[in-house]
C-alpha cells in the first residue's frame, strides 16, 4: 500500500500532468477559494488543458488567500497568492499554456530547482524563521486522500508503535521532552503514565478539539488539512495508555474539519489503522466524533467530560484526575489535537529529533495563529524559544501601516498582553509565564498604539464572564463586578479605588474559582494593570482614553482652519450633531455627538477637518 502511495504521490510530483493546487481551508473558503477553483476548472476544461486540480489544505499564508500553486514539468511548483478569478485565469494562461510562470503573483517556489526571479518559499521571510514539522504536509496534501498521507511518512509511526511495549512508547513521548499543547503544558508522556498506571478498565482517550480562544485557529487548520495526523497520534496513544476507545470532541462551528475527520477515520478502518487487530497486531482501537456546541467552558477537562456523557458542560472539582477517574469514572487521558499530532511525528522520526528544536524546558515546535494588528496574519511554526520580537516583525512583517507595536496578547482570555518592551521574551511555556501572560494553544494577538488596553482587558472578560457557566460564585459573580468595574472605567465613570478593588477581585477569584476558566480570568486584567496603568489612570483620573477607542472619554471637533464647508459630515452624522452652512466653517454640537465617528471617516482626506482627541469638549 505504502509503494503505491508513494508512486503515485512521485507521479503527481512530477507535474506531468501539471497539478494545481488550490488551498481551500475555512481561510481560503472565506477569500473566496471556491470561486478561484470553479474558474480554474472551467479554464482548464475551455482550453482543453491535461491537468489536475486539487484542494488543500491551509499553507499558513492567511494573508495571502486564495493561494494557488501550479506544479509543472521539471521546474518547482509556484505558489501564487491573492488568486482571484480574473488572477486565477491569467496564471493559467501564463504558466500553464505559455510555460511562462508569472513572477509578479508569485510567493516563491517549492521543492528543487529554481525559477528565474521568483524566491524558494523556504527563503522568504515568512517562512526562513520557521521550522514545519506539524504543518508540513498541511497545504500540500489533499486531506481526504489517505495514499497522500501514507507517501509522506504517514502511518509509519503507528508501524512501529504496534511492535512496541506501552512502557517504551510512553518513554519515547516522555523522552521527547513534549509538553500539552492545550494550554497547561502538562508532560504528555508522565500524564499517560498515571492513566497507564491507574486502576479501572477500560481506560479512555479523547482530543480536545474544542478551540475556543477567540482568534486562535491551529487546531482547525490541522484537522482540515492533515487529519490523518491526529488519527495516528491517537492511536499510538491508546496504545500507550491502554485504551481502545477515544473520542474526538470537536466544536460543530467546524464543519470542514468534522468532514474532513470522518472521511479519514472511515479511510484509516478500511486500511486497518483504526478498528479491531490494527496492522494485524492484535490492538483494537477505533474513535468516534462528539460533536460540541460550542461553549468555552467545554474545553474545560471535566466539563468536556460530563459534555460527552449527556450531561451539561459543567466543570468538577479535581482531584480527582481525569487520568485516575475521567470519562464514566474511568481513567481517561485528553490531549490537544496538536499534541496528539506531535506524539506520531514523535515515532516517525524519534525522540532525539522532536527535541532538537526548542528551549531547555520546552521541547519542539509549536504552531500560532499569528493574527490582529500585523502585517503578514497567519498560521506560523516555530521552535520553542522563538523571540517575540522574531515571530511579530519577521516572520509577520512587522505592525500593519507600518504603525507603532504597543503589545501582544498570548493564551487567549487565560493569557495577558505583553507590552512592547517586552518583545525579546523568548516564546516557551515558561518565559511567557514569567512576564504574567501564558502560551496557551497558541493564539497571538498583535495590537498597534490604536489598541486601548483597558478596553482590551474588557473584551476578555466579557468573553469569559459571558462564557462562565455560573457554576461556582466566584466566577458567576466575581467575573461580573470586574466586568462591571471595567465599564464603569471605560465609561469615565471609575474611581482611583477601583483599581484596588480591580487587584483584590482578581485575586479572589484566581485563588477560588473552581475551574481554569474563572482561575485564569483576571489574567488579562492583571497584566493590562501592571503594564498600562497609566492607561488606567488617565481613564480614571483625566477621564481621558489615550488610545482613541472608549466613546465616553473621546471629542470630535472639526478644526476651522481645514474645513471647507464641504457638508459631507453633517450628510453622515446620525444625531444631527453637525451644523453649518454651505462653504462656512462646520462645527458639531457636544450635548448632541454620539461619537460615532462618521463625520470624521466621511470628511474629504483632502481636508482632514475632523479630528478625534482624547478626552470631552464641554
Ligand atoms: C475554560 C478552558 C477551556 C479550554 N479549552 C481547551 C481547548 O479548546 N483545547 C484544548 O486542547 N485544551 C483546552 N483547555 C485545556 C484542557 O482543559 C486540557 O488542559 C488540555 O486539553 C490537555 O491536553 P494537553 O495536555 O495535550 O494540552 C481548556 C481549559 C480551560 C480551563
Amino acid at each position: 500500500m505504502v509503494s503505491r502511495a508513494r508512486l503515485e504521490w512521485e507521479t503527481l510530483q512530477s507535474g506531468q500532468p501539471p497539478v494545481i493546487r488550490v488551498g481551500t481551508a475555512t481561510c481560503g473558503r472565506s477569500a473566496g477559494a471556491f470561486k478561484t477553483l470553479t474558474a480554474l476548472r472551467s479554464a482548464a476544461g475551455n482550453l482543453g488543458l491535461d491537468c489536475r486540480i486539487m484542494e488543500v489544505g491551509c499553507l499558513g499564508l492567511c494573508y495571502a488567500e486564495p493561494v494557488v500553486s501550479i506544479a509543472a514539468a521539471f521546474r518547482p511548483q509556484v505558489l501564487y497568492g491573492w488568486v482571484d478569478e480574473s488572477r486565477a485565469l491569467e496564471i493559467m494562461e501564463k504558466d500553464l499554456v505559455k510555460g511562462e510562470p508569472v513572477e509578479e503573483y508569485a510567493l516563491g517556489t517549492l521543492g528543487r530547482g529554481r525559477v528565474k526571479q521568483i524566491p524558494r518559499l523556504s527563503q522568504t521571510d515568512v517562512f526562513k524563521h520557521q521550522v514545519r514539522r506539524i504543518l508540513k504536509r498541511c497545504g500540500m496534501i489533499d486531506p481526504a486522500c489517505l495514499s497522500h498521507y501514507l507517501a509522506n511518512n504517514g502511518y509509519s509511526g503507528l508501524k512501529k508503535a504496534v511492535d512496541m511495549g506501552w512502557e517504551e512508547i510512553i518513554e519515547a513521548v516522555t523522552a521527547s521532552g513534549l509538553r500539552g499543547r492545550g494550554g497547561a503544558g502538562f508532560a504528555t508522556g508522565v500524564k499517560w503514565g498515571f492513566c497507564r498506571k491507574a486502576e479501572g478498565e477500560p481506560k479512555y482517550l479523547i482530543c480536545n478539539a474544542d478551540e475556543g480562544d477567540p482568534g486562535a485557529f491551529m487546531n482547525r487548520s490541522l484537522l482540515e488539512g492533515d487529519p490523518h495526523a491526529l488519527i495516528e497520534g491517537m492511536v499510538i496513544a491508546g496504545k500507550g495508555i491502554g485504551a481502545s476507545r477515544g473520542f474526538i470532541y470537536c466544536r460543530a462551528e467546524y464543519p470542514l474539519a468534522l468532514e474532513r475527520l470522518e472521511t479519514a477515520i472511515k479511510q484509516a478502518r478500511r486500511a486497518g489503522f483504526l478498528g479491531a487487530d490494527i496492522m494485524g497486531s492484535g490492538f483494537d482501537f477505533d474513535i468516534t466524533i462528539k460533536k460540541g456546541a460550542g461553549a468555552f467552558v467545554c474545553g474545560e477537562e471535566t466539563a468536556l467530560i460530563a459534555s460527552i456523557e449527556g450531561r451539561r458542560g459543567m466543570p468538577r472539582p479535581r482531584p480527582p484526575f481525569p487520568a485516575v477517574s475521567g470519562l464514566w469514572g474511568k481513567p481517561t487521558i485528553i490531549n490537544n489535537v496538536e499534541t496528539l499530532a506531535s506524539v506520531a511525528l514523535i515515532l516517525q522520526q524519534g525522540a532525539k529529533w522532536y527535541a532538537d528544536f526548542g528551549s531547555e524546558k520546552s521541547k519542539g515546535t509549536k504552531t500560532f495563529a499569528l493574527v490582529g494588528e500585523v502585517k503578514r496574519p497567519g498560521l506560523v511554526e516555530v521552535p520553542l524559544g522563538i523571540t517575540i520580537r522574531e515571530m511579530i516583525f519577521d516572520i509577520g512583517g512587522g505592525v500593519r501601516g507600518d504603525k507603532e507595536f504597543k503589545a501582544v496578547q498570548t493564551g487567549g482570555p487565560s493569557g495577558g498582553c505583553i507590552p512592547a518592551r517586552l518583545q525579546d521574551t523568548p516564546v516557551d511555556y515558561d518565559s511567557l509565564t514569567a512576564v504574567g501572560s501564558i502560551m496557551g494553544s497558541g493564539g497571538m494577538v498583535v495590537m498597534n498604539t490604536d489598541s486601548c488596553m483597558v478596553d482590551v482587558a474588557k473584551y476578555f472578560l466579557e468573553f469569559t464572564q459571558k462564557e462562565s457557566c455560573g457554576g461556582c460564585v466566584p466566577c458567576r459573580l466575581g467575573t461580573k463586578q470586574m466586568l462591571d468595574i471595567l465599564e464603569d472605567i471605560t465609561e469615565g465613570k471609575g474611581s482611583i479605588e477601583d483599581l484596588d478593588i480591580l487587584e483584590e477581585l482578581c485575586r479572589a477569584v484566581k485563588g477560588s474559582a473552581l475551574c481554569g476558566l474563572g482561575q485564569t480570568a483576571p489574567n488579562p486584567v492583571l497584566s493590562t494593570i501592571r503594564y498600562f496603568k497609566s492607561e488606567y489612570l488617565a481613564h480614571i483620573v483625566e477621564k481621558k482614553c489615550p488610545a482613541r477607542v472608549c466613546r465616553a472619554l473621546i471629542s470630535y471637533f472639526i478644526d476651522p482652519e481645514a474645513c471647507a464647508g464641504c457638508g459631507s459630515c453633517i450628510k453622515s452624522c446620525p444625531a444631527g450633531a453637525v451644523s453649518g452652512r454651505k462653504k462656512k466653517v462646520h462645527v458639531i454640537d457636544q450635548s448632541k455627538c454620539i461619537r460615532c465617528g462618521a463625520c470624521m471617516e466621511k470628511c474629504p482626506a483632502r481636508f482632514h477637518a475632523v479630528q478625534c482627541i482624547p478626552g470631552k469638549i464641554f
